[in-house]
């Protein structure tokens, strides 16, 4: 069966493994075989960046820089930017009236995120509302599937609500629901071990990391804070660095005999982070290359973006005109 996909980022700092991880490898690997479409989610972005908009927009060529360098590859994905699709915006116009906002408020990743952005006594009404926009976002390209961390799986579920109450409302089945696609290997540590990976809380390797930046990463990366000595027996479990072996190295075989090593005792930190330094190191140099290569011509990956955009408004706008009809919105022929 062929889906339809959709999938985005918050244009708001460098894309990093986390991403790749949660996400950015799926979609390499659905691409092609399903229609898939990669929103770049400046709009979405506005929702808690409101003080700093040099930053979202700065960060909408990087992101898509990161797209290309990873081999997302505008031939078999449409990649485009939120913003300039806005029929999305009407069509989340009206779906905040298939919501409440008590049920927005339990909404389990935005109760998280109000509470990590010190939101609670100022909560922007964009932000509380934005899985209203999010469905917009999923339901305009009528995608079937969505490739998502674990954490954003809530928001499915309140996309599939809205799909429904849409259709009851109206009669008839104007949208359709969406499974959430949750990557195999489940969300990565930050290098410090403390909660996901993530640029804020400054335990984050981009994707675009530098050599260097690899190596210092590594080096200072979370592993047994009771491993003591070499010939103790040392913890896998919670020990980033076996964690990154696990998510990362190709060879299985030879991560299991380093982990039963390590157990044992005889194993050393620096030992196991140098393989996994050479492991980062060769998945990224590539796309670091790659990345450098798109660099030398923004125009183009402007280009390249515009194409996403009209290709995009064109499925949502059809999507529009359904709901309009269906809502009973048009009038004149
Ligand atoms: N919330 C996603 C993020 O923080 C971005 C996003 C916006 C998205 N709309 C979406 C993801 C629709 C999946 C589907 O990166």
């Amino acid at each position: 069966m062929q889906h339809t996909i959709l999938t985005g980022d918050r244009p708001t700092g460098p894309l990093h493994l986390g991403h790749y991880v949660g996400s950015l490898r799926n979609r390499i690997e659905l691409q092609g075989k399903h229609r898939q479409f990669i929103m770049i989610a400046d709009a979405q972005a506005l929702t808690d960046n409101m003080g700093d908009l040099a930053k979202v927009r700065r960060n909408v060529l990087e992101v898509a820089l990161d797209y290309l360098a990873v081999g997302l590859d505008p031939a078999k994905s449409t990649i485009f930017i939120q913003s300039q699709i806005s029929e999305l915006a009407e069509l989340a116009f009206y779906y905040l009236n298939l919501v409440t906002v008590a049920r927005l408020e339990r909404n389990p990743t935005v109760k998280e995120e109000v509470r990590s952005r010190g939101f609670e006594r100022d909560l922007p009404a964009g932000f509380l509302t934005y899985p209203v926009s999010q469905a917009a976002d999923i339901t305009a390209f009528r995608s079937t599937l969505v490739p998502v961390g674990t954490d954003q799986q809530p928001m499915i579920e309140q996309t599939n609500e809205i799909v429904r109450r849409l259709n009851t409302t109206t009669g008839q089945d104007v949208l359709v629901e969406c499974a959430a696609l949750i990557p195999e290997f489940g969300r990565l540590p930050g290098i410090d071990g403390q909660g996901k990976m993530s640029k804020s809380a400054g335990n984050a390797i981009a994707l675009s990391a530098s050599p260097d930046e690899i190596k210092a990463a590594v080096r200072e990366m979370f592993t047994d804070p009771k491993h003591l000595y070499i010939d103790d027996p040392g913890q896998v479990e919670g020990n980033v660095v076996f964690t990154y072996l696990d998510a990362f190295d190709p060879d299985r075989a030879t991560v299991e005999e380093l982990k039963a090593h390590y157990r044992r005792g005889g194993l050393g930190d620096m030992a196991v982070k140098r393989r996994l330094e050479g492991v980062l190191q060769d998945l990224l140099a590539p796309i670091r290359a790659r990345r450098a290569q798109y660099a030398k011509d923004p125009g183009e990956v402007l280009n390249m973006l515009a194409k996403g955009c009209d290709t995009a408004r064109e499925v949502a706008a059809q999507t529009l005109h359904d709901v309009r009809r269906a809502l009973g919105l048009t009038y004149f022929a």
